[in-house]
């Protein structure tokens, strides 16, 4: 029996990269599991996956987010689990960001984050139990010139110890996980700069990249009861980079 037997989850930006394969895990682990996210034809795929179902989802939609969570709570009879996971990001220099830049990245990585726990967590709280793991990223911890994004996981980061303590007498546990540079549509960019990329594998202590699989193995973890006891806690997946 898999880890996960019987469980609902969510997971959002579930269509690609490390959401992907989070779904993937998560259903070989037997959950159902929720690929909520903005790609619809993404999602189409999701779909053909067994005992995964893909749902439209625009995180930084308070309304969409009520919708979401009525409809599955009405399908499924419960939520188990929430991984805040959907996210986009940018590298542009300080000088570069205006304020349009600033709230679509705090909307959809900060707000999106935000109101998947306003409108998950009651129904967990109902429930007396439930996990939500967010996806912060390594530069809310180090400065890797990637500003405003940064700021927008700072905000992850944060917003996660207050739900950890906010929801844990009620039985839900919030846990953040912050990855270093992981192979995804994401980073696909990164592939055209080979120098770049070497010099990041060089100063890895694990002289790698990392693998949505890294991360997924993770959210896992804490989704599941294995980690019944551990609530507000961080754990960095970055091969060794920002412990220099
Ligand atoms: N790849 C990395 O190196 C890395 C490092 C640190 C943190 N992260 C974080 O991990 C998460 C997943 O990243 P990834 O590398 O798999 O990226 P990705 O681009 O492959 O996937 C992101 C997914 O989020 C979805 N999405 C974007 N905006 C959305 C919205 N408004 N509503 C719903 N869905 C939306 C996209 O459609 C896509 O399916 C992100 O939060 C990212 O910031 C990634």
């Amino acid at each position: 029996m898999g880890s996960l037997a019987g469980k609902v989850a969510i997971v959002t930006g579930g269509a690609s990269g490390i959401g992907e394969k989070m779904v993937d895990l998560f259903s070989q682990e037997g959950a159902t599991v929720i690929a909520a996210d903005i790609n619809e034809e993404a999602l189409e795929r999701a779909n053909q996956k067994e005992n995964v179902v893909g749902m439209k989802l625009d995180v930084s939609s308070d309304e969409q987010w009520a919708q979401l969570a009525k409809d599955i709570k009405e399908r499924f009879g419960k939520i188990d689990i929430l991984v805040n996971n959907a996210g986009i990001s940018s590298e542009k220099g300080f000088k570069d960001i205006n304020i349009d830049d600033w709230q679509l990245m705090q909307k959809i990585n900060g707000f999106g984050p935000f109101a998947g726990i306003k409108h998950i967590a009651p129904y967990m709280a109902e429930q007396g139990k439930g996990s939500i793991v967010n996806i912060s990223s390594y530069t809310a911890q180090i400065g890797q010139g990637f500003n405003h994004y940064s700021a927008s996981k700072g905000s992850v980061r944060a917003m996660s110890k207050a739900a950890a303590v906010q929801f844990g007498k009620s039985g839900v546990r919030v846990n953040t996980l912050f990855p270093g540079i992981i192979e995804t549509p994401m980073t696909q960019a990164l592939t055209e700069y080979r120098d770049l990329l070497n010099q990041l594998i060089q100063a890895t202590p694990l002289q790698r990249l990392g693998k949505p699989e890294d991360i997924a193995e993770a959210a896992l973890f804490f989704a599941s009861d294995a980690s019944s006891y551990i609530t507000g806690s961080e754990l960095v997946i970055d091969g060794g980079f920002s412990a220099q």
